[in-house]
């Protein structure tokens, strides 16, 4: 651990801090109190709890940052060039269905670049970890994309908008397009980790629409710091804004880009 900055060491406080907490209410995801937040999608006390000790640990550890948080939205800080961007609990859903494929996210952003990213799954005690120059990181363990180079032999991940959400026909133009190219396509409902995966070299490529910041904002600096490349489902930077994204290793990546433009234009 000693490698990590004082930035990522205090990330990794935090969650496993707000971790504990989740562990105990998977456990007992049956008698969760769950309130309902819009079609499809819930949000538990789980979530609401994690945040605050996110927020506190981390507002303790550095007071004057900002705050981008699924739950509580913006909280401005005095420090106008740190931001944390975090979702407590990404992959409500498999959560509240008992599904252990869930996990922390944090992003910290300096002067609107990520530098530093943390995504943690407590079930697994999967500890993904990045450092914008430093290398991406799966509990201590260097991490790489994969290196497959051609789709026909790779597993390509994707999320598929649910019950209240836009772009249903949209998707299937583009599953049907990428489903006859690829060895297998998955979806594990929680974006933060199909982008841990992707920088673990489990996942060779993946792609989502209208995600939120706070979903992606870790994930794709461990992508970008495990040699693999980031773009907005039109091939521009702007993910984080638009909420699309394409990733994977740099041919993939831009093969996938090629066949998801192709999708769009002819569906
Ligand atoms: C969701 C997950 C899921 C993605 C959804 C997100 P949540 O986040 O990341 O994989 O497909 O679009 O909203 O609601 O579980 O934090
Ligand atoms: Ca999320
Ligand atoms: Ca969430």
């Amino acid at each position: 651990m000693s490698r990590h900055s004082p930035a990522l060491t205090v990330m990794i406080a935090a969650a496993r801090k707000a971790a504990r907490g989740l562990q105990r209410d998977f456990g007992e995801v049956e008698n969760l109190q769950v309130s309902l937040k819009g079609p499809g999608d819930f949000v538990s006390n789980a979530d609401r709890k994690a945040e605050k000790i996110l927020f506190e640990e981390l507002s303790k550890a550095r007071p004057g940052y900002g705050f981008l948080m699924e739950e509580s939205g913006t909280v401005e800080g005095p420090d106008k060039s740190h931001r944390w961007i975090i979702d407590p609990l990404d992959g409500t859903t498999n959560f509240l269905h008992g599904i252990p494929m869930f996990a922390i996210s944090i992003g910290l952003e300096r002067d609107g670049q990520i530098v530093a990213a943390l995504v943690y799954n407590p079930v697994t005690d999967e500890m993904f970890v990045a450092e914008k120059g430093g290398g991406a990181f799966l509990n201590d363990r260097r991490i790489r994309v994969a290196s497959r180079r051609d789709l026909a032999q790779s597993v390509v991940c994707c999320g598929i908008p649910h019950l209240g959400r836009p772009g249903h026909r949209g998707f299937l133009t583009e599953l049907s397009a990428v489903m006859n190219e690829v060895s297998g396509v998955r979806r594990t409902g929680s974006a933060a980790l199909d982008l841990a995966y992707v920088a673990a070299g489990r996942f060779d490529a993946y792609w989502e629409a209208a995600l939120s910041a706070w979903d992606i904002a870790a994930g794709i600096l461990l992508v970008r710091e495990a040699g693999g490349f980031v773009s907005d489902i039109d091939g521009s930077d702007r993910m984080l804004t638009t909420g699309n994204i394409i990733a994977g290793n740099d041919q993939l990546r831009s093969q996938l880009e090629k066949l998801l433009k192709k999708a769009r234009r002819e569906g």
